[in-house]
């Protein structure tokens, strides 16, 4: 095996998904405590001063003290060199957040422990179900009382369609939480209080069946309900199927607490045995795998505003295959170009490193100096292939956009058509209206603020937002089949161009879809776009 081989397998790319508090951020800090990037869990950063130092980029984050921006975390653990790829946290999340997940090759589920699956987590599973890319969950705040193990992975398998199979299973919760048994090694594992919050401390191991050493460890009524639990367990839980993980079917499912440590490092170790490294991915040549080409890459993502005096840009890759070298040039596909990649780098919280080289499941950050789309493809300049572009998600807030003074309608529509080109939100514009009314759409409000800021401060355009009601768009994906203008929709229903002049929908409600969808026999409604 070559080197490079031996580079690409040893990868691990995925991002955390989870409802905001579940305990994503403190999550990573221990995985990142673990792998040695840190010394202590927490130190590195402070979570309020870590959201300022993260984002500086732009000034709304300060002002609100959220991260509306993601970055990558690479560090080694065990032999493996790990990218845990950040989603915003906030419940106003933006499209990035569905984009950043086309860019992992699986997903770690945090669910708080004592409210099961969210809103939040629900939206997010939805797009890594899209792409059948395996999911990974941790069952977290088990210090805190928390719903019954049963009922909790019940409302996994139901609200999220997914087959659970608990890879350890927690002995109490609260103060009563003692630790987890291992399924595998059929260990109970407790723990010390000394290893709350540090790497160091003690666990003690005891094998199930080893009964004596596990009543005077966990006490006699602890030991009765684990004992009947695993009956239970073993009885009536899915079988353990690695294919079926893989394939985004089966989430192995792991019970902690990443405040205290327990069950964190058992986690990380199963997680990482299975799952996959970076996977190949589809192209209009076919499927291209890791190791098989040269590099080639694609943009997921596309910060502005990097630096305010210049108005720079930043173009996140996954690179999908080989390896990258920052002295080699590369075609940009869509662009029809052959060019240097300018000041590659990856983007650590608040660092930013300059790179010498990468491999395919890494993701780096190149300066754009305005050529790239989301969805790009670069390779090497030889080769001529593209990506399977990045879908257009659905946003579900939508609000009518002028600009105030009508002196600066030329400086308006450049900078909103930038704004959405970078991908921060969608424009649309009413079929029907005489003079062209504009409508944005955005997948979470926090981007209205940011389109306003954007706007005011990078455009000199002040606009005025007149929030509508509608919550659902669908694109119409037998287009060529349907007569838009014929289509015999709900009343309050609204038919809107995207910037390619694809015709959709708007509703209120999802039981307005449904009636349109009854009402037009054949027309077939998606909630993304691949157009
Ligand atoms: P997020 O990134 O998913 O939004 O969650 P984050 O890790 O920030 O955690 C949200 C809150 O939950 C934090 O408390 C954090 O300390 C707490 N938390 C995380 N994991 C656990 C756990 O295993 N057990 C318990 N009991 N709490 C946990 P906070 O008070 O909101 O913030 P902070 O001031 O402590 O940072």
């Amino acid at each position: 095996m070559s080197n490079y081989t031996q580079e690409i397998n040893r990868r691990r790319t995925f991002a955390i998904i989870s409802h905001p508090d579940a305990g994503k951020t403190t999550l990573t800090e221990k995985f990142l405590l673990y792998g040695g990037a840190i010394n202590l869990a927490g130190s590195v950063k402070g979570k309020a001063t870590a959201r300022h130092a993260v984002s500086d980029w732009m000034e709304i984050e300060k002002e609100r003290g959220i991260s509306v921006t993601s970055s990558v975390l690479q560090f080694e653990y065990d032999g493996y060199c790990i990218n845990i790829l950040d989603t915003p946290g906030h419940q106003d999340f933006s499209e990035d957040t569905y984009r950043t997940l086309m860019a992992a090759d699986s997903a770690v589920m945090v669910i708080d422990a004592s409210k099961g699956v969210e809103a939040q987590t629900r939206k997010l599973f939805k797009v890594c179900g899209m792409r059948g890319i395996p999911i990974f969950t941790f069952i977290n705040k088990l210090d805190r009382d928390a719903n019954d193990t049963f009922d909790l992975l019940d409302d996994i398998e139901k609200e999220l369609g997914i087959a659970t199979c608990p890879v350890n299973w927690p002995i109490g919760s609260g103060k009563a939480f003692q630790g987890v048994y291992d399924r595998e090694s059929q260990c109970v594992i407790s723990y010390s209080d000394t290893e709350k919050g540090t790497k160091e401390g003690v666990a003690t191991e005891v094998p199930i069946k080893d009964e004596e050493h596990l009543r005077e460890l966990i006490g006699n009524d602890a030991a009765d309900k684990l004992l009947g639990e695993i009956e239970l367990l073993d009885g009536a839980s899915a079988e353990f199927d690695l294919d079926e993980v893989r394939a985004g079917r089966l989430t192995p499912v792991c019970f902690g607490s990443a405040l205290t440590n327990f069950g964190v490092e058992i986690f990380l170790k199963h997680f990482l045995n299975m799952t996959t490294p970076p996977l190949p991915r589809m192209s209009d040549i076919g499927l291209i795998k890791p190791t098989e080409k040269e590099f080639s890459a694609f943009v997921f993502k596309i910060q502005a505003n990097m630096n305010k005096a210049h108005r720079d840009r930043i173009a996140f890759m996954r690179i999908c295959s080989g390896k990258f070298d920052a002295q080699m040039e590369v075609r940009h596909v869509q662009g029809n170009k052959v060019l240097r990649l300018s000041q590659p780098q990856q983007i650590m919280a608040d660092e930013r490193k300059i790179l010498t080289e990468a491999y395919a499941g890494d993701i780096i950050g190149v300066f754009d100096p305005g050529i790239f789309s989301i969805g790009d493809t670069l390779c090497m300049p030889k080769e001529k292939f593209a990506y399977e572009g990045i879908p257009t998600f659905a946003p579900e807030h939508f609000a009518r956009v002028r600009q105030i003074d009508t002196m600066k309608r030329k400086q308006f529509v450049k900078g909103i058509e930038q704004i959405a080109q970078e991908g921060a939100i969608q424009i649309f514009t009413e079929m029907t209206a005489g003079m062209e009314e504009v409508i944005v759409g955005v997948v979470g409000v926090l981007q209205f603020d940011v389109l306003k800021y954007r706007l005011e401060n990078e455009y000199n355009v002040e606009i005025r937002l007149e929030n509508l009601p509608y919550e659902h768009i669908r694109w119409i994906e037998n287009k060529e089949e349907v007569n838009v203008e014929k289509l015999i929709g709900t009343s309050d229903m609204k038919k809107v161009k995207d910037m390619k002049g694809n015709p959709l929908l708007l509703f209120v409600n999802s039981w307005s879809i449904g009636m349109t969808l009854d009402r037009n026999k054949g027309l077939v409604l998606t909630e993304f776009s691949r157009n």
